[in-house]
């Protein structure tokens, strides 16, 4: 299958930056695990799985006669994923590139459920990753991708200086050869690699102030910012004053009483034909 070339993964391992994902994963998985209805019984692949706390949330709905394979390429995310697993033998994580989905040939086309979540915005072939899960379920299993499109992000009353960096961060996925804007494409994705797809929603990921997830989700932008600066100041997307007013533009935002975030998961499903 056509790749081409290996993929920059904009928000890199560090610790700042598994913190901010394990945050995201709080605020989401209840929601992704609502949408992807997995029974128990059922074998999972969970492409591109960072710290692994989807792919234990998957294992928790399988219970333990299914099972669960998260594969991920960094080694930082995979020692965090199998401590989120200690106790449960049907979750394994394995080293893998999306790109050459580490499957023994009889696991091909032997699972039930195959996910990638927040991946295909980072790689520069999106389509490869799908018809590689695609071949990696049984017939008539499902296939689900769920990623971003930035473009989706509002904010009210809007924080001055906060969207200019957002859209600097936006064009970073250009220089690394990556989609910003995936999350529209995800049903013709599974069309293209030859599913056939069968749902498109979004999931809510969004907010006001008092409510619960509002300061953690102001902070998921302020870390995804913060992870991004020296490529942001590096690719001469944005000055470092423009970045330090947007940031205190944010923390403002946050400790606002009247202020609300609009932001969506796009999630689409489909199905390899019998
Ligand atoms: C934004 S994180 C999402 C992690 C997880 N799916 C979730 O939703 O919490 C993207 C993950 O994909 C991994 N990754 C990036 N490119 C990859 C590739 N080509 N193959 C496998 N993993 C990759 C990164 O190391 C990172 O852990």
């Amino acid at each position: 299958m056509e790749n081409r070339g290996p993929s920059v993964y904009v928000h890199g391992t560090h610790e700042a930056e598994q913190a901010r994902l394990a945050a995201l994963n709080d605020l989401l998985n209840r929601r992704t695990i609502d949408e992807m209805q997995i029974r128990p019984g059922q074998r999972c692949l969970d492409v591109g799985c960072g710290l692994g706390q989807l792919a234990v949330a998957m294992g928790e709905a399988t219970g333990p006669r299914g099972y669960v394979l998260g594969v991920e390429r960094s080694d930082d995310q995979l020692a965090k994923a199998r401590d989120a697993a200690l106790g449960m033998s049907h979750v394994e994580f394995r080293r893998g590139d999306a790109l050459h989905l580490p499957l023994r040939p009889e696991e091909r086309a032997g699972f039930d459920i195959a996910v990638t979540r927040f991946l295909l915005e980072h790689v520069p072939d999106p389509l490869a990753v799908v018809r590689h899960m695609l071949i990696s379920v049984k017939p008539g299993g499902r296939i689900i991708l769920a990623d971003d499109d930035h473009d989706v992000l509002r904010l009210h009353p809007q924080p001055p200086g906060v969207m200019n960096v957002w859209r600097a961060y936006i064009r970073l996925y250009d220089r690394f050869g990556n989609d910003p804007f995936v999350g529209r494409r995800l049903v013709q994705l599974l069309h293209q690699a030859g599913a056939k797809p069968k749902r498109n929603a979004w999931v809510w990921f969004g907010g006001c102030s008092n409510d619960e997830s509002f300061v953690p989700l102001v902070h998921n932008i302020m870390g995804i910012l913060h992870g991004c600066k020296d490529q942001l100041l590096l690719h001469e997307l944005i000055t470092a004053d423009e970045f330090a007013f947007a940031m205190e533009s944010l923390k403002r935002f946050a400790a606002r009483e009247d202020a609300a975030i609009w932001f969506a998961m796009s999630y689409a499903e489909g199905t390899r034909q019998e």
